[in-house]
């Protein structure tokens, strides 16, 4: 069970959503997600963009929009755990004073502590590339190749306190093809990544899902 999801609040094209992204990488679906909302004014705006280290290749994309966008780089003065907990009070304090309203997660590789989810449940969406419950984790077009499966997808879900676990929200399939190895999967999948993504986050901000 848990605490309970609480949705964003349905928004207006005249009071957006302000959205937080957060990336670990190449940040490819953040990019399709500011163009999604550059293109025509949306119910939504993204007004910061986080990463867990300062070089994120992606914090680029939300510069080049003149959005904030830093990196938070994991302390490494104290515990393990320590430096975890540490490092979600500067997410945590950063969410805060934007005044976030939902959180985006973006190929960001971190699995976050239960404490920063049950603040934010229902209002924190991560996307995974396969068709969840199947191939959770951080290797997921790997294990799909290895199982032999000719249909894989990517899975747009709440996130909860498991991993790769909340409630479904929206999935699109994408084919297997014998040739492919990580990167030619990786990337096709990417491609519907980047139309599910946004489409499913409008959605969501329109107040259209209830739980
Ligand atoms: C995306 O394929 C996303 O689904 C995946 O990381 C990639 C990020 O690409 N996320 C996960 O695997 C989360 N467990 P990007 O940095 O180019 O957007």
């Amino acid at each position: 069970m848990g605490s309970p999801f609480i949705l964003p609040r349905p928004a207006s094209l005249q009071d957006p959503l302000r959205i937080a992204v957060m990336i670990s990488g190449g940040g490819s679906g953040l990019e399709a997600l500011l163009r999604f909302q550059s293109k025509e004014q949306r119910c939504h705006h993204t007004v910061l963009v986080l990463a867990d280290r300062i070089g994120a290749r992606g914090l680029s994309h939300g510069k080049n929009r003149s959005i904030r966008s830093i990196g938070i780089p994991i302390p490494d003065n104290a515990s393990k755990s320590e430096n975890r907990l540490a490092h979600e009070k500067l997410i945590q304090t950063e969410l805060e004073s934007s005044k976030i309203e939902l959180v985006v997660l973006s190929g960001y590789m971190r699995i976050l502590s239960p404490w920063i989810v049950k603040k934010w449940k229902g209002r924190l969406v991560n996307i995974h590339p396969s068709l969840l419950p199947d191939f959770p984790g951080a290797h997921a077009h790997r294990e799909v190749i290895s199982a032999g499966v000719s249909t894989t997808g990517c899975t747009v879900h709440l996130v909860d306190e498991g991993v790769d676990s909340g409630p479904i929200l929206a999935q699109k399939t994408v084919p297997v093809l014998p040739e492919d190895d990580e990167k030619s999967l990786q990337e096709r999948v990417k491609k519907v990544e980047h139309l599910l993504y946004p489409e499913t986050i409008d959605l969501l901000c329109s107040g259209e899902f209830s739980l």
